[in-house]
């Protein structure tokens, strides 16, 4: 179990070192973080921290060269980690943020400017996954505290029908941040293996389930291959049983509603389908604004309240929050409520079709190369790929010398590109670049260096 989770030396510290197939248990995967020791002792760098203070220019010049090594976010170079729609957007994502950075959303009463913009950001979206108007949801700072809080929730629920001992089930896919949520609340994560076309096997999935499960779980889509699960089947198995069905639309939850205005046929996944009790959608990804936003809907105000936390027991009064977080910058919401004002419906329409273009475009090309399988048959604004002959990680190891970027995951091991509207002129040169390096791979043979999602050291 998780022999491919390795202690790494240098600054990021979690790598997939080749990974392994593995349907992974939460609860063994608790210990995954190494024995004490193996731990790479590394010097904390101090910060010349000076006796008087500097004047501001000089020192937001030193953050632009500090910054000067990053990845070139902005430039379309970067498939992963960012979001860009264009320069106007991002004005009003960075003004909105600024104005509101040193608010404080844990208390609403004292800032009802927030209150009134979260309310509002949370009611767009909901209108945009069919959720009716009993729906009651929250803003979070991101996919993870939308899927902690949806796996809190079904825990708490469980609870009150007397489950102690909560479990639930999920495909290999689902994002990583189930098992943290596994991982904080307790609850016992039991993995279903996907199908050949790496979409969730809702046979499997019922299979796995038990008098002790509290939740299961789809993703529209999931990120490793950007395929859509079969929402219908998989709440179908929480709705026989009553428990919980959260669909985890990080990725998918601006997109497909407006692919589906485009169109496209998008299969069912949103609160239109029975079951289904609650959805994740991150506003700093394709709704393309600040980063710390997110929104968590459940299909009632009863069901969001196992969300929340209160308590009294402290000598400060009466205490509750909806996340995970007391106090949180009010930067965020602002910034997700001027951006939705900005582009509105038809910048929303233009901004998914341009994203979807260029996927579509960047998946044509890359099918064109030697050697080179793209996985997954339906992705929706993501592309993972590999290669036959030649490993995939020396082939991003030659494209990013060049200062492109794009994840490595696995298994299988595997190159992942999350294209968005900011990639509309660089698809192109990319699949270029990518051609090109593989044929120097082909050429000179030998590995890459592995995936990293994260550093925590
Ligand atoms: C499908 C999916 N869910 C959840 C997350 C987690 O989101 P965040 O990184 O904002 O916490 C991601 C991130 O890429 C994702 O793709």
């Amino acid at each position: 179990m998780n022999a491919g989770i390795t202690w790494g030396p240098t600054d990021v510290v979690i790598s997939w070192n080749r990974p392994t197939p593995v349907v992974t248990d939460c609860l063994a995967q608790q210990t995954a973080a190494g024995p004490p020791g193996e731990h790479p002792v590394r010097q904390t760098r101090a910060m010349p921290f000076p006796a008087a203070g500097r004047p501001a220019d000089e020192v937001l010049s030193e953050l632009d060269h500090i910054a000067s090594a990053d990845v070139d976010w902005k430039g379309g170079r970067v498939f992963s980690l960012a979001y860009f729609a264009d320069d106007e957007t991002y004005r009003v994502a960075r003004a909105a943020n600024d104005r509101f950075l040193s608010t404080n959303a844990l208390n609403v009463a004292a800032f009802p400017s927030l209150r009134r913009m979260q309310s509002e950001v949370v009611s767009t979206v909901a209108g945009w996954l069919n959720a009716g108007d009993g729906a009651a949801g929250f803003m979070t700072t991101g996919g993870t505290e939308s899927l902690l809080m949806a796996v809190k929730a079904a825990r708490e629920r469980g609870r009150e029908m007397g489950i102690d001992e909560p479990e639930m089930v999920l495909p290999v896919s689902a994002h990583a941040a189930f098992e943290k949520g596994a991982h904080y609340f307790g609850v016992r994560s039991v993995r279903a293996p996907v199908g050949d076309d790496f979409r969730a096997d809702p046979e499997a999935m019922a299979a796995a389930v038990t008098d002790r499960t509290v939740l299961v779980v789809g993703s529209a889509p999931q990120y490793p291959q950007g395929v859509i699960d079969p929402i219908t089947d998989i709440a179908a198995i929480a709705a026989e049983r009553d428990i919980n069905c959260h669909v985890d639309a990080c990725m998918g939850g601006v997109t497909l509603p407006y692919l589906r205005r485009l169109g496209e046929e998008v299969p069912p996944f949103d609160f239109a389908v029975p079951g289904v009790t609650s959805m994740s959608v991150d506003l700093h990804k394709y709704g393309y604004t600040a980063k710390g936003a997110s929104v968590i809907i459940h299909r009632d105000a009863e069901r969001r309240r196992h969300q929340t936390f209160v308590t009294d027991n402290w000598t400060g009064g009466t205490y509750g929050s909806s996340g995970v977080l007391g106090t949180k910058s009010g930067g965020p919401i602002a910034s997700a409520w001027a951006v939705m004002q900005h582009l509105g419906d038809d910048g929303y329409l233009r901004l998914t079709r341009t994203a979807r273009d260029a996927t579509l475009r960047l998946r044509g090309l890359l099918e064109r190369i030697d050697g080179l399988r793209v996985l997954g048959a339906t992705p929706v604004t993501l592309v993972a790929f590999t290669f036959d002959d030649i490993d995939p990680f020396a082939v991003a190891d030659v494209v990013g010398a060049d200062g492109w970027y794009c994840d490595r995951q696995g298994p299988p091991a595997s190159l992942h590109c999350t294209v968005h509207a900011g990639h509309v002129d660089t698809v192109e040169p990319f699949a270029e670049a990518a051609a090109a390096a593989a044929a120097v791979v082909r050429e000179r043979g030998g590995q890459g260096t592995d995936g990293a999602y994260a550093t925590v050291d």
